[in-house]
């Protein structure tokens, strides 16, 4: 069911739910396939978590029923763990080239990820920058929702206007963060594309599932925007669709628009 989000009258964001995880995973790999079929060479940066895991198998399964050419698309990283290794299967980079990449049999030359051992951060951060303005920016961004309203690791009291940078992780990312790793591992320090690089990007797919994720989605789109929520400010965007499930969205109060 497609829903417009009234707060005080107002249409806050273009936002879909759906029955349960798999239609909601389903519908956003048809959204990024259809990204690929209309531009070939699409510039797009996906998350890593568990969120979109379900997504990225549905990509590689309709990208082989339509048989979608993914050889001319570029793939951006959206964030990493500063200091975990790429072979480390917590961190993004592995995490996307098993579950995207590697099946879609991407070209390393169609890669472009954070470097989190890269001993000067800062310009790992510009040259991410560069090269996204080389590309011409992003077309498609796909994100999650962190427990406490993270974009990327863009934090609580982020700058919205920072593209790439290196940021201390909030507690709640730290602790909620070893999910992916099989033994205990220390996270300090995040290195991520920035709000400015989500606002910018040409269409953006924020995705939500589950309950756990609904106090927060209802604080993300109902709340005031606010740097502190920083998915908040997706609502900004001129082309950004929120997609949850009915267990995340079990917080929000909305209208009905129309069938799907
Ligand atoms: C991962 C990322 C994070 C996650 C968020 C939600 O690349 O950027 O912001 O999207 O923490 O994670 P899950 O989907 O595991 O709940």
């Amino acid at each position: 069911m497609a829903y417009d989000l009234i707060v005080s009258d107002t249409v806050l964001m273009q936002l879909n739910i759906f029955k349960d995880y798999a239609a909601l995973s389903h519908n956003t790999a048809e959204k990024v396939v259809h990204q690929v079929q209309e531009k070939a060479n699409s510039v797009l940066c996906l998350a890593a978590g568990n969120t979109p895991t379900l997504t990225y198998q549905y990509i590689v399964e309709i990208a082989r029923q339509k048989q979608v050419d993914f050889s001319q698309v570029q793939f951006v990283g959206l964030d990493e763990w500063v200091h975990i290794p790429p072979d480390n299967p917590g961190s993004c980079q592995y995490f996307l080239r098993h579950h995207l990449f590697t099946p879609l049999q991407i070209a390393e030359s169609q890669i472009h990820l954070f470097d989190a051992l890269a001993e000067d951060l800062a310009s790992a951060c510009e040259q991410m920058n560069a090269l996204i303005r080389q590309q011409g920016g992003l077309d498609l961004i796909l994100v999650g929702v962190g427990m406490n309203g993270h974009i990327g690791f863009n934090e609580p009291g982020v700058s919205p206007d920072l593209y790439a940078h290196v940021v201390d992780l909030d507690e709640t990312t730290q602790v909620v963060g070893q999910k992916y790793f099989s033994q205990s591992t220390p996270l300090k320090k995040g290195i991520t594309l920035g709000m400015r690089h989500v606002l910018e990007a040409r269409s953006a797919l924020m995705i939500a599932s589950g309950a756990k994720k609904a106090e927060i989605m209802r604080k993300v789109l109902v709340e005031d925007i606010s740097v502190q929520v920083p998915a908040s400010l997706l609502r900004k965007h001129d082309n950004g669709f929120a997609l949850l499930d009915e267990e995340a969205a079990s917080l929000l109060t909305l209208k009905a628009k129309s069938q799907y």
